[in-house]
């Protein structure tokens, strides 16, 4: 990623993952600030029931499907 500040997408709704494209107005979610600093290599939560978000944590590991 480029350095910069990004806005991750909590409520699943975006369609433009992982970040909000303000799809979740009218709901109770709202966007998390992550700001870059330096160019990095980022794991975005994509399944959003990540303990660390906006970050991956391995959650995805143990969805049912
Ligand atoms: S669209 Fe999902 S948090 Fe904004």
């Amino acid at each position: 990623m480029e350095p910069g500040t990004y806005w991750w997408c909590s409520c699943g709704q975006s369609s433009h993952q992982p970040f909000c494209d303000g799809s979740h107005q009218g709901t109770k979610r709202a966007p998390v600030k992550m700001v870059i600093e330096e160019e990095q290599t980022v794991a975005w939560c994509l399944c959003k029931h990540s303990k660390n978000p906006p970050l991956c944590d391995g959650s995805h590991a143990h969805l049912q499907t």
